[in-house]
């Protein structure tokens, strides 16, 4: 195995529990893995090195929520939005009907671009969300091409209930035969708990059918209004409970007397003209916090973490540190991943050099393109 010294690096953001920070630091990479990290000076010998000019260094982002596998455009809903209307997720059966009809050549590429997007925007690891095919053969389409390139799949037949159907016989359907036909391609299941999409027992049933076969709860939860989600993925154990924009106190409680990890999507306010969750409430209490695009083509066409960062930092009260750990080791937590989302010795090597002396700038300095390579 050889190994591979990245050098001279200004800031360097491991997140281990010892040195989650360090300064004029280094880095050697093996076989794909962190082997060492620590000051420039005291680096061992490698194969070969690279010299990043006292450039920053972060984790690759962990983008722990995405629906990548979709057709069609919405801008004219956007649009529409910016000039006064609200968001109604009924938008979401447009872009249903967009999916259906495109053959899977047209919905892999769409991924493939967007990925790439992602990817230049410093991401390394993405989960992706079935949800606009509502069909069997279309769901399972959906997660199969997902699953060609990420393993972090999630079954999401519970996005709303398609047209022309009844809620109780959808419900049959997502945790009978679709299930059946889509869980060999993902590792998550999530629903769309929300008034217009599915109630308390309803995403009960079908988190709990996931379970039954070995998929691992998550759950859209208090995006529109306060409601039941985010207490249904504590008492579920859920991995994520993502949006909660809406929150009671008896809410922020449970979350942070639990393992369920909060997932913030600014992408989504943003785009929707909502008020932004909370996330000082929610740190101050102790809850684990995600921030992730969301990227979707209704409530947050945006591919870029960096943008997430920096709405955080400036309207959700998040330090700009608290928002990097966020996109990078959080959502590595609500995937339940121990390694990605951080450079301690072991991790994969997934490491963001930034044209920046320090990872500040991402917030400081908004819809700048700052990433200069991907190791
Ligand atoms: O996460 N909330 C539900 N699903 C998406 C929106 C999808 C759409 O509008 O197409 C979300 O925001
Ligand atoms: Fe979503």
């Amino acid at each position: 195995m050889t190994a591979h010294l990245v050098t001279n690096i200004g800031e360097l953001v491991t997140w281990d529990a010892d040195r989650p920070i360090l300064h004029d630091a280094a880095l050697v990479v093996e076989g794909g893995r962190v082997a060492w990290f620590g000051h420039r000076t005291d680096a061992p010998p490698a194969d070969s090195s690279s010299d990043v000019g006292g450039a920053a260094v972060i984790p690759g982002f962990v983008d722990s929520h995405s629906h990548l596998v979709f057709a069609g455009d919405r801008s004219a809903e956007f649009e529409a939005r910016m000039t006064g209307e609200a968001y109604a997720a009924g938008g979401i059966r447009t872009t249903v009907a967009a999916t259906r009809a495109a053959p899977d050549e047209q919905l892999r590429a769409n991924v493939a671009r967007h990925l790439a997007e992602m990817r230049a925007q410093g991401t390394t690891t993405t989960e992706i969300k079935s949800g606009y095919g509502l069909t069997v053969l279309d769901e399972a389409r959906s997660l199969a091409i997902a699953r060609e390139f990420t393993d972090e799949t999630t079954y999401l037949g519970a996005h709303v209930v398609p047209e022309g159907s009844d809620v109780g016989a959808y419900v049959d359907l997502v945790t009978g035969p679709m299930l059946e036909k889509c869980a060999p391609y993902a590792r998550w299941i999530d629903v769309f708990c929300e008034d217009g999409a599915f109630g308390q027992d309803e995403a009960r049933t079908i988190l709990t059918a996931g379970i039954a076969v070995g998929l691992l709860p998550r759950i859209h939860a208090n995006q529109l209004g306060h409601g039941p989600g985010v207490q249904l993925a504590v008492e579920l154990g859920a991995a994520a409970a993502d949006h909660c924009t809406y929150l009671s106190d008896t809410d922020v409680e449970a979350l942070a007397g639990s393992d369920t990890v909060a997932g913030l999507l600014p992408g989504v306010e943003f785009s929707t003209r909502q008020p932004y969750p909370d996330a000082r409430r929610l740190l101050d209490a102790g809850v684990t916090v995600s921030l992730a695009t969301d990227c979707n083509p209704g409530s947050s066409y945006t591919s870029s973490m960096p943008f997430c960062i920096a709405v955080a930092v400036r309207d959700m009260g998040m330090s700009p540190r608290e928002a990097l750990w966020a996109a990078t080791k959080g959502g590595a937590q609500s995937l339940r991943r121990d390694d990605v989302g951080h450079l301690s010795v072991g991790a994969k090597a997934d490491h963001v050099v930034l044209n920046a002396p320090s990872f500040v700038h991402l917030a400081y300095r908004p819809g700048v393109p700052l990433v200069a390579g991907i190791g």
